[in-house]
């Protein structure tokens, strides 16, 4: 009778020390962290730059639009994952998206809640997932020679504002090229 009890008794003590060790042991890597804490945060701080962390991009195009497809590469190129839909008429998709009649281009492009109209820089989308002003849109109204997708060769790159847009149709300079 003695004997079975001292039994458990051992090895009760032993699942005891057991689970003081491995309480212990993760106890101990708490001090570890700041460690591993500055690797996984400087990776944080790189994601919005991977395509993993874009938001994905909708692209509306006419089917036979050369410098669409050329953009389309271009952000392509910069990570974002698009879905292109060809429409011989976008001029709903672009009353819907509220672009000012000045801002419209070629192509309207939905990522991020955001309505990208023309040849927008990748850059500059960006920027505007980055910093996420209270817009509806930005645009590059026309199709200025020089900006992604209408490059002519021979040609020298026209300068070119990338305008914010409300959807009350008010516009604002985001950015000079
Ligand atoms: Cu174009
Ligand atoms: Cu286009």
């Amino acid at each position: 009778m003695n004997r079975p009890a001292r039994t458990v008794a051992v090895i009760a003590a032993v699942a005891l020390a057991a689970g003081a060790c491995s309480s212990r042991a993760e106890r101990a890597e708490v001090p570890a962290d700041p460690a591993i804490t500055a690797p996984a945060s400087a990776a944080v701080a790189v994601a919005p730059t991977t395509s993993a962390a874009l938001p994905a991009m909708t692209v509306y195009k006419s089917p036979s639009c050369g410098c669409c497809k050329g953009w389309v590469e271009h952000v392509q190129a910069a990570g974002f994952t698009v879905e292109v839909h060809d429409l011989d008429d976008l001029t709903e998709i672009k009353a819907e998206a509220a672009v000012p009649e000045k801002a419209r281009s070629c192509h309207t492009a939905i990522v991020g809640g955001y309505t990208v109209e023309g040849h927008v820089p990748a850059p500059t989308i960006l920027r505007l997932l980055r910093e996420k002003p209270r817009v509806a849109g930005i645009a590059v109204g026309g199709m200025p020679v020089g900006t992604p997708g209408m490059e002519v060769p021979g040609r020298a790159a026209e300068r070119y504002d990338v305008l914010s847009f409300q959807t009350d149709g008010s516009t604002a300079v985001y950015e000079s090229h």
